[in-house]
């Protein structure tokens, strides 16, 4: 699907979308170890460097397996990672994959994520020829209901208790955006 040793780099404005490597590990590390950050993810806080070492050969393993794109979000001021978008449950017989996102607390309420996943459904769409991309998130993680709904993601179901993270249930809605959709989107 995508042809080459790494991830190709996605321009936004202010961010491009970029292959992880090992310098990225401490990044990574301020990241995905913030209990605000990982509030409503689907996995506990890192809890050491050697977590955010793991965490990246998962996504060169998977990224070979062609399972699981993951790219950072790199400042283009200073090239610093301030947050990942992933593509996972790629499924290329109906089109379809699942959108996983997160941002570093410093760098939330600027805007980053929105370009950063616009440049991610673009790719997705126009690249990859997807035709549906869904995301799956927390009622109350109000900012990622946001973040889905002004890129004109749909709200299509609500799935009762459906994730079990450090001993809490918790419910999931569900959310699909289709191609035609982002596509008119892109004209209005
Ligand atoms: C979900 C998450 C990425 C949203 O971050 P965010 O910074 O609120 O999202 P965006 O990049 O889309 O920024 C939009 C906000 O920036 C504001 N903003 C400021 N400057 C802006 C600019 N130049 N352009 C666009 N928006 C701007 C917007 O008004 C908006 O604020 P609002 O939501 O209060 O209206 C972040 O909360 C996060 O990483 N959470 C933890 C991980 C997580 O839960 N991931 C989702 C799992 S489903």
């Amino acid at each position: 699907m995508i042809d080459s040793e790494i991830l190709p780099t996605i321009d936004a404005p202010r961010v491009a979308l970029r292959w992880l490597t090992d310098a990225d590990a401490s990044s990574l590390f301020s990241i995905f170890s913030d209990p605000e950050v990982m509030r409503y993810w689907s996995s506990p806080p890192l809890a050491d460097i050697e977590g955010a070492r793991g965490l990246l050969a998962d996504i060169h393993e998977y990224f070979r397996q062609q399972t699981l794109f993951q790219w950072g979000i790199a400042r283009r001021t200073d090239d610093m990672v301030i947050g990942t978008c992933t593509l996972f449950h790629i499924d290329l017989s109906n089109r379809r994959a699942e959108l996983g996102y997160a941002l570093g607390r410093d760098h939330w309420k600027n805007g980053y994520m929105q370009e950063a996943l616009g440049a991610i459904l673009g790719f997705s769409f126009d690249i990859l020829n997807m035709h549906r991309i869904e995301a799956d998130v927390d009622p109350r993680n109000i900012s990622s209901v946001k973040t889905l709904e002004r890129l004109g993601f749909q709200r299509e179901g609500y799935l009762r208790e459906r994730w079990l993270v450090g001993g809490e249930i918790q419910d999931a809605l569900f959310y699909g955006l289709l191609r035609r959709e982002w596509q008119s989107s892109r004209l209005a």
